[in-house]
């Protein structure tokens, strides 16, 4: 087994702000990110220090058990947005827009974006796309709204690449990427995330721009690192990409708690004198 060292956890609670990833990215100090759908995760992993809590529609596979990310709506997103800005007193909180939230026009975005942060309180947006997005982004932005982008493989476009391979390997998509990069990055996007693309390629674009990106899937010269909590935990099983590191076996951790609990049911061991009135 590894031994790594322990972030300390966090007893100044001054936020992160959009203006601090800038900073960080300035300085050199990779940013940590990591997904959060409900109240009680949420404030462990605000606790423990992560930069930013990404409310991310991954919810849609790892809390309700679809196939992809397509079906949930804005008002699940809004609801799990809510749960984690309760919890969170240090983290920046990024919600996802869902997909069909924001394709449809620039206006209709920009309502979605404005439900998210007026219902949610949360601090930023995060929207699929390059270059056909800039519009929308802008419109946006221009609510006062921060608008995270994120380029690569883009799951709400599953369908239509038909596959969860390693996107941008031909140079025509990876010179198309880099071009959706800068052009994010001049219609104000604070941050992107680069999901599974050549290290070589995420390396060079981050190079280039002035803000962040972060990776999952796209090598450590991100400036930032960002992966789904329930796969960083193990609490997921049965996705296993060559990105996900398992930081702990929690399924495993609770199924013996749970086989534990049942035991001492069936044996009359639990409640015990003392845990009774
Ligand atoms: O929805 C999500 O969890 C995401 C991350 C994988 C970046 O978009």
């Amino acid at each position: 087994m590894s031994t790594r060292t322990v972030a300390a956890p966090v007893v100044d609670v001054k936020r992160v702000t959009t203006q601090s990833l800038q900073e960080m990215k300035a300085a050199g100090i990779p940013i940590a990110m990591l997904t959060a759908y409900d109240y009680t995760t949420a404030r462990i992993l605000d606790r423990a220090g992560v930069d930013v809590l990404l409310v991310g529609d991954s919810a849609s596979n790892v809390m309700a058990g679809h196939e992809t990310t397509l079906p949930i709506t804005l008002d699940h997103m809004i609801y799990h947005a809510q749960c984690v800005v309760r919890a969170v007193q240090r983290a920046l909180v990024v919600v996802d827009l869902p997909f069909g939230s924001y394709q449809g026009n620039s206006k209709e975005a920009l309502i979605s974006a404005i439900r998210v942060m007026k219902e949610a309180g949360a601090h930023a947006v995060k929207l699929e796309g390059g270059e056909a997005v800039v519009p929308t982004v802008e419109r946006i932005i221009t609510a006062g709204i921060p608008v995270m982008g994120h380029l690569g493989l883009t799951p709400q476009s599953i369908y239509r690449f038909g596959t969860y391979k390693v996107r941008a390997r031909d140079e025509q998509e990876a010179e198309q990427l880099r071009r959706d990069a800068l052009l994010l990055q001049q219609a104000g996007c604070f941050a992107l995330v680069l999901e599974k693309i050549p290290a070589v390629l995420a390396a060079e674009v981050t190079a280039s721009l002035s803000i962040p990106t972060i990776g999952i899937g796209a090598g450590v010269h991100c400036d930032g690192q960002v992966l789904v909590t329930h796969d960083a935990l193990g609490l997921t099983t049965d996705f296993n990409p060559r990105f996900v590191r398992r930081y702990a076996r929690l399924d495993q951790v609770i199924t013996d708690a749970v086989q534990a609990y049942i035991q001492d049911v069936r044996d009359r061991a639990f409640p015990s004198d003392e845990e009774s009135y």
